[in-house]
């Protein structure tokens, strides 16, 4: 599903360039559900954003479902992130003016989906999320486990072959955070969709299936049990 051969990412600092990822060789296996774990600063959102093509490595290839894409162009990257990548994040970011649903269709609007079928996707995407009550209320009548139901809603209504998760649950408490780690897992098996999952939480980490564990830029570790 994915691969990452020797994949690198300098920032320019005055005097030298810094590693922020420093060759990180790594295989995901379709439906596979990881967790991303490591000290602040190690490098997890960098990973994360070179994965879902928000961000191209410095050298390095890296193939998702057999295609190389590190060298994509900007045009081609945004295609293959509609089509293959849903995105979820700690602050949610849902358009504050738009309903439930209407967030939950942005992807297939971008698709150029009729609008009938996109609410009707909507609907049943945020039904599957245990919202079928909320379709037509706006972010700020939304709880924040609500509010990130949206969002994984938002995430999965293409039917991408990728979940990237930053954190998702870092802005919940904890009860409301394993309610949603529990969906994240009842998704990944029911859909097959693959999912990589930033945290800081050790025990929602210790409850995935496998842990990649990041240090200084590089892969320290990676397999189930604590890294
Ligand atoms: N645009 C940038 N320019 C320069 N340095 C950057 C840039 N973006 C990130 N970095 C540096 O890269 C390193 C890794 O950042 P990253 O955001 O990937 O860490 P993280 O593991 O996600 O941390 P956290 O757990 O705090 O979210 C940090 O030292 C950061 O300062
Ligand atoms: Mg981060």
């Amino acid at each position: 599903m994915l691969r990452l051969e020797s994949v690198s990412k300098y920032y320019a600092a005055p005097d030298r360039a810094i590693a922020v990822l420093d060759e990180v060789t790594l295989s995901i296996a379709s439906g596979e559900f990881c967790a991303l774990v490591g000290p602040s600063g190690s490098g997890k959102s960098t990973l994360l954003n070179l994965i879902g093509l928000l961000d191209r490595p410095s050298s390095g290839t890296l193939w998702i479902d057999g295609e190389a894409v590190a060298g994509c162009s900007a045009h081609e990257s945004a295609r293959l992130r509609n089509r293959l990548i849903g995105f979820v994040f700690q602050s949610f970011h849902l358009l504050p003016r738009l309903t439930a649903w209407q967030n939950v269709a942005l992807p297939l609007q971008y698709r150029g989906v009729p609008r009938d079928a996109q609410r009707a996707a909507a609907e049943a995407m945020l039904a599957r999320v245990g919202l079928a009550d909320r379709t037509g209320h706006l972010p700020g009548q939304l709880s924040g486990g609500q509010s990130q139901r949206v969002a994984i809603a938002r995430a999965l209504v293409g039917a991408p072959r990728l979940l990237l998760a930053d954190e998702p649950t870092g802005s919940l408490d904890s009860s409301t955070a394993q309610d949603v780690m529990a969906l994240l897992a009842a998704l990944n098996a029911e859909l097959g969709v693959t999912v990589v999952m930033v945290t800081h939480d050790r025990e929602l980490a210790a409850s995935c299936p496998r842990q990649i564990a990041l240090r200084d830029g590089r892969v320290l570790g990676s397999g189930s049990g604590t890294c």
